[in-house]
């Protein structure tokens, strides 16, 4: 059975096809550099990206994988949550081509298809674990008890980690996205530097503003309204300190949710998920207390639509499918 899966609920246009649960293809085309110069994702441009790129995607997902579209046995969709133009342009694609194919479709939630990427590079890895949802839009700790029983423990209350990584980077004067550039500095930087608050420490939800907020403030002792930032500010350290901050919480709460549990195996996901500190940090902690650690490879941890393709197939073999009335939505717990 092939599937086509699509994404395009935020700044990446991405097709792939799967052979059951077996990844053909995964084409991924992001639109980071138009969005850079405006310091994060302007929607109708990402909107309209999508809607240029699409259909070439798809075209390259399936002459990568060698097979055409009559091939194709089932559609898989994220439909939500994500900016609402950019799904719309996703799900009307995916819907089109069903409905001319005759062929069933099923809608994807982005949250699930990020979990299940840990599946496509594990696939004996076995129910209940707990996700770690750590992305641009979603910080979450699941107890995940099988297929679509997602039990959420904690989620955060203000900022994602993705996000405080990007509103960081951008009061510091770094690109967008700043996740990955912070992550590099971080490496070369003292993680003690600066005292960073860790947010909340009891229970499972998470809170990053007062962390943020801690950084401009410390941002703006170098500051200086006509020079900008002075050379004195040491960067790295600043970036260490607060990627300590953010990864000291993440796997504080990661192993609290597995040690009450009573689950012995913690999955991660999301972009946050390819940040070198939390993944070695979280495979050192679970070494030390004899608990498996799932980490997806970098290419699935950012968006994908292999994911979302492997998402939409497990539950279609379940017999569930999506009605053509479908419509994407911009919010949606998991
Ligand atoms: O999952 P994703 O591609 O999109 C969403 O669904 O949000 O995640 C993107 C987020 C961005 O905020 C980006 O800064 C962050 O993941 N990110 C990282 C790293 N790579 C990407 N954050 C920290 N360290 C990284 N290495
Ligand atoms: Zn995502």
């Amino acid at each position: 059975m092939y599937t086509l899966g699509i994404e395009t609920s935020c700044d990446e246009t991405a097709a792939a096809v799967l052979r059951d649960d077996k990844v053909l293809s995964s084409i991924v085309s992001s639109q980071i550099d138009i969005h850079k110069k405006y310091g994060g994702v302007v929607p109708e441009l990402a909107s309209r990206e999508h809607l240029k790129n699409l259909i070439p995607i798809i075209r390259e997902a399936l002459a990568s994988a060698s097979i055409s579209l009559t091939d194709i046995n089932l559609i898989a969709v994220t439909y939500t949550p994500g900016l609402i133009g950019a799904l719309l342009v996703g799900v009307s694609a995916a819907k089109a081509i069903a409905y001319a194919q005759n062929i069933p479709f099923i809608g994807v939630h982005h949250g699930e298809g990020h979990i299940l990427a840990a599946h496509i590079e594990y696939p004996d890895i076995g129910y209940p674990y707990i996700a770690l949802l750590v992305s641009g839009g979603h910080t979450a700790l699941y107890h995940v008890k099988g297929l679509g029983s997602y039990q959420m423990l904690g989620q955060t209350r203000d900022d994602a980690a993705g996000e405080a990584y990007d509103k960081v980077a951008k009061l510091m004067g770094l690109e967008y996205p700043g996740g990955p550039i912070l992550d590099k500095l971080a490496q070369e930087g003292n993680p003690m530097a600066v005292p960073f608050p860790r947010g909340l420490r009891e229970g499972y939800d998470f809170s990053f503003s007062g962390l943020k907020t801690a950084v401009r403030n410390h941002v703006a002792l170098f500051m200086d309204k006509d020079k900008g930032i002075a050379p004195e500010l040491k960067i790295k350290d600043v970036a260490s300190s607060f990627q300590a901050a953010v990864v000291d919480t993440l796997v504080t709460k990661a192993m609290l949710a597995a040690s009450q549990t009573g689950v012995d195996k913690i999955v991660v996901a999301g972009g946050v998920a390819a940040n070198s500190s939390l993944r070695k940090q979280l495979s050192e902690e679970a070494s030390k207390r004899g608990m498996m650690i799932y980490l997806p490879g970098m290419f699935y941890c950012i968006d994908n639509a292999a994911m979302i393709a492997l998402a939409g197939y497990l539950h279609y073999k379940r017999g569930e499918r999506s009605s053509l009335d479908l419509n994407p939505r911009p919010t949606m717990p998991l």
